[in-house]
């Protein structure tokens, strides 16, 4: 059977940047509460023009290039976000369009901050029937844009961004290893978004009641079943595959909070070398995190050809998960 090989990564994060110092100019907030509280000092906010697809454009592109591939060559495009540009056409239909990818497939994930770790399983599962042999897979947000700017709780922690993967169907042992996905619809009340869609739509009372916008009730609880369920579900692939945590080279979870990263590597045993992090510099990108941080710390030589790799998310819905890959 084969296994789907990891062969090109791109990223990219539009040019405007939201310090912390101007968002203590639009909401009762201090930079020293939300860096000692997220870690977070900045994230990149995209331009009125650019929408989900224009990013993730541009991280593909780049991802395209490494795999040294032919946007006509790719099979499948799958895009996870929950700010597609429109409920419909999906996001990866504006891809797939803008890249010219004429014989490629095009599918949206919504799982929210864990749609990069679903987009792998499903990766997965579609190259190892050895039908697909190529797929691209993007993260790529713009919470910006549902975003409620007066509210504290949330307006401080998220950014937009894109990060890709292109995926070959290949022989031999580097690929994506174990894949664990995870969900929890009971707590879906404490991370969402309710407005715009069958149940209640657009009108004016949803927008008067800011319902277009995310809404989190508890960040606490938030932050506690973060840990433990990335904890959980990364032991599931680590068992899996049969693989000693001692033997990952580097770990790279979605970026929600520095602490969350921090107990989560902690409970792991992990040292700080083996975790990467660039959640002061973007914020919460939901789903485009772990893959913006995967382009980071391969094109900063932190990733080498052969190495484990683990991902681990968790977000909204309540949905969680891991992937255990040999890059
Ligand atoms: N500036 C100043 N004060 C704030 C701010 C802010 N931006 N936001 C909240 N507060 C206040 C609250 O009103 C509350 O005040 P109160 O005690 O008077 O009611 C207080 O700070 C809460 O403080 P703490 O309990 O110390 O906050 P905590 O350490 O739990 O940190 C945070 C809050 C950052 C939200 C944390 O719980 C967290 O990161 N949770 C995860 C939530 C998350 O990441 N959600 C994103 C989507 S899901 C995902 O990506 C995993």
């Amino acid at each position: 059977m084969p296994v789907a090989r990891l062969v090109g990564t791109g990223s990219y994060v539009p040019s405007r940047v939201l310090t912390n110092a101007e968002l203590e100019k639009m909401v009762e907030t201090s930079d020293e509460w939300i860096r000692t509280r997220t870690g977070i000092q900045e994230r990149y906010i995209a331009a009125e023009q650019e929408a989900t697809s224009d990013l993730a454009m541009r991280a593909a592109r780049q991802a395209l290039e490494m795999a040294q591939l032919d946007p006509a060559e790719l099979d499948m495009i799958v895009v996870a976000t929950i700010t597609p540009d429109m409920i419909f056409p999906s996001a990866a239909c504006f891809v797939q369009e803008g890249l010219g990818a004429k014989r490629a497939g095009a599918l949206d994930i919504a799982a929210a901050c864990s749609g990069f770790v679903y987009g792998l399983a499903v990766a997965d599962g579609l190259l190892r029937t050895g039908t697909i042999r190529t797929l691209l897979l993007l993260g790529a947000e713009t919470l910006s844009r549902i975003v409620n700017w007066q509210d504290r709780n949330t307006c401080v922690l998220f950014g937009d961004g894109a990060g890709a993967l292109v995926l070959r169907a290949s022989e031999g042992e580097r690929g994506i290893l174990a894949t664990s996905l995870r969900s929890d619809g009971s707590k879906g009340p404490i991370l969402m978004l309710p407005g715009g869609g069958s149940r209640h739509p657009n009108s004016q009372a949803v927008l008067d009641a800011k319902m277009n916008t995310i809404q989190m009730a508890g960040g606490n609880e938030v932050f506690k079943l973060a840990v433990r369920a990335m904890e959980e579900a990364s032991l599931t692939v680590l068992k899996q595959a049969g693989v000693d945590i001692k033997d990952v080279g580097l770990v790279i979870t979605h970026q929600a909070n520095l602490r969350i990263i921090g107990a989560l590597g902690q409970r792991l045993g992990l040292p700080e070398e083996k975790i990467y992090h660039n959640i002061q510099r973007v914020g919460n990108t939901s789903a485009a995190s772990i893959p913006l941080a995967l382009d980071e710390a391969v094109r900063a030589g932190r990733v080498k050809e052969g190495d484990l790799l683990l991902f681990a998310a968790f977000g909204g819905g309540l949905t969680w998960g891991a992937a255990l890959v040999r890059f």
